[in-house]
C-alpha cells in the first residue's frame, strides 16, 4: 500500500504577468534587439483588437506574424511556421491566442531549432520520440483559459495525414512569460466559456481522482480548485456577465489546474484525456467536450479501482457527509450525478447522443487508441483495451 508523497522534482520557470491592461509589460519582458514572431489563430486577436495592442507594445522591434494557427493545431500547418523562422530567421516567438495557438508554438520553438525532422519529437507510432534538448525563447498572451498551456510545457499536435492527435513535452518549452488580461475573456462565446471551466475541471480530476497517497496539500489545493469552479461555473458561462472577479478567479485557476501546482509527487490518471483526443481527431468535437462526455462514464466504469477517492470526493468536493444517512456507493453515485448536472448545467455534452454518435462509432475510437500505442495507461497502467470499450459504451 502507497504511503507518503513519492519522491520528486519541481521547477516552474514561467513568469506570469496577470490582470488588467497588462499586454504593454511585453516591452520589458522580450529582449529589445529580438526580431520577433507573433503567431496567432483564426483572427479573433485582430478582431478583438488584441494583436494591434502587442504591435503597439513591442514598439521599434523588428516583427513579423503568421496566422491561421487552427483549433487543434496542425502539424500541417505549424511545420509552415518552422520553415519561415528557418528562412527568415527569428530569435523570439510570441503566441497569442487560446491553448491551440500556445501549443503550436512550443512545437514551432522547439522544431525551428531540432536537430534532425521535428516529427521526431513525438513518439506513439507517429515519430521516433526523440528528446527535445533546445528551443527557441517565447511568451504568450493568453485570451482563452482552459488548458494552462500558458504556464506548462506540454503541446498537443494533431498530424492529419498520419490521422494521430499526440503530444510532447520538454523541460526547454516553458513559456518565458505569459499575460494573463482577464478581460481577454470578455469576447468570448459561451461555448468556449464552458470548454475553459470543463477543461479546467477534468485536468484537476486527471491528477486527484485516482488513489490516496497521503499527500494533503495536492489533495486540497485539487479541491479548492474544483469547488471554485463548482461555484463559479454558472457564472462565467453568462458570457454577458462581464464580472471582472469571476473573470479574474476563472483565468487563475484554469492555470492552476495544469501548471503542475498540484500534481508533483502523486498518482495521475489522463485516460479519459487519451479516450477524449481519439474523439476530437475523428469527429472534430471540441476537447472539452469530448471530456465531459468520457469523464462521468470513466467514474462509473472504474468505480472500484477509484472508490477511496471518489469518497472522498463526494464528501469534500460536494459536501455529501457522512451523517447524510446514505451508503458509501450512494455518495459516490450521487457525487457523480452532481457532476454530470454540473457539466451538462453548463450546456456541454454529457453522452455520445449529445454530439450525435452512437455505438456505431466504439469500435473506430479503440482501434485508433491501439494504434496511438494508448494502453494501459491509467494510474495503475492497468486500463485495458476491453476498459476503454467499456468507458465508451456507458457514455452512450
Ligand atoms: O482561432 P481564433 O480566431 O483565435 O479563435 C479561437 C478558437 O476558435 C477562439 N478564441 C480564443 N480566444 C478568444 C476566442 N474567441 C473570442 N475571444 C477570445 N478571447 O476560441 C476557439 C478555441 O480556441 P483554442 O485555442 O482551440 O481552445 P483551447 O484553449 O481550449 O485549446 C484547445 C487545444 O489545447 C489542447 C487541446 O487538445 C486542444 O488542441 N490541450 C492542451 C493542453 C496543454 N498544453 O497542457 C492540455 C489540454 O488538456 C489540451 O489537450
Ligand atoms: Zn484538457
Amino acid at each position: 500500500m502507497e504511503n507518503g508523497i513519492r519522491n520528486f522534482e519541481f521547477q516552474n520557470p514561467t513568469k506570469i504577468v496577470f490582470g488588467k491592461d497588462q499586454i504593454k509589460r511585453i516591452n520589458d519582458l522580450i529582449p529589445q534587439d529580438a526580431k520577433v514572431l507573433i503567431l496567432y489563430g483564426g483572427g479573433s486577436v485582430k478582431k478583438f483588437g488584441t494583436f494591434d495592442r502587442v504591435v503597439e507594445a513591442l514598439g521599434n522591434r523588428e516583427w513579423a506574424e503568421f496566422g491561421g494557427i487552427e483549433a487543434n493545431p496542425t502539424y500541417e500547418t505549424l511545420i509552415q511556421a518552422v520553415d519561415k523562422i528557418k528562412a527568415e530567421g527569428y530569435d523570439y516567438l510570441l503566441a497569442v491566442g487560446g491553448g491551440s495557438v500556445i501549443d503550436g508554438v512550443k512545437f514551432v520553438a522547439a522544431g525551428a531549432v531540432f536537430d534532425g525532422d521535428p516529427v521526431d519529437m513525438f513518439g506513439s507510432g507517429v515519430g521516433k520520440g526523440l528528446p527535445v534538448t533546445k528551443a527557441l525563447p517565447f511568451g504568450t498572451v493568453l485570451t482563452l483559459p482552459a488548458t494552462a498551456s500558458e504556464m506548462n510545457n506540454n503541446s498537443v499536435v494533431t498530424f492529419v495525414e498520419k490521422q494521430a492527435k499526440i503530444s510532447f513535452a520538454s523541460p526547454h518549452t516553458y513559456p518565458q512569460f505569459s499575460i494573463l488580461e482577464p478581460e481577454a475573456t470578455y469576447t468570448l462565446p459561451k461555448r468556449q466559456l464552458a470548454n475553459g471551466v470543463i477543461d479546467s475541471f477534468i485536468h484537476v480530476m486527471e491528477a486527484y481522482l485516482t488513489y490516496p497517497i497521503e499527500a494533503k496539500v495536492q489533495d486540497r489545493w485539487a479541491e479548492g480548485l474544483l469547488q471554485t469552479l463548482i461555484e463559479i461555473g454558472p457564472d462565467v458561462v453568462d458570457e454577458d456577465n462581464h464580472d471582472y472577479a469571476t473573470r479574474a478567479n476563472f483565468m487563475w485557476t484554469a492555470t492552476n489546474a495544469l501548471n503542475r501546482f498540484i500534481s508533483p509527487g502523486v498518482p495521475q490518471d489522463w485516460a479519459t484525456h487519451q479516450l477524449g483526443h481519439e474523439m476530437t481527431l475523428a469527429f472534430g468535437i471540441d476537447h472539452a467536450r469530448t471530456l465531459s462526455i468520457v469523464l462521468p462514464a470513466m467514474m462509473k466504469v472504474r468505480k472500484q479501482q477509484k472508490w477511496d477517492k471518489l469518497l472522498q470526493y463526494a464528501e469534500r468536493v460536494w459536501d455529501i457527509r457522512g451523517d447524510s444517512n446514505l451508503t458509501d456507493e450512494e455518495k459516490i453515485d450521487l457525487a457523480i450525478k452532481k457532476t454530470e448536472d454540473f457539466f451538462a448545467g453548463l450546456g456541454a455534452p454529457i453522452r455520445f447522443a449529445d454530439v450525435d454518435l452512437d455505438e456505431t462509432d466504439i469500435p473506430g475510437l479503440v482501434e485508433a487508441l491501439v494504434r496511438h500505442k494508448k494502453e494501459n495507461i491509467s494510474e495503475r497502467g492497468d486500463f485495458t483495451t476491453e476498459d476503454a470499450r467499456a468507458v465508451y459504451t456507458a457514455a452512450l
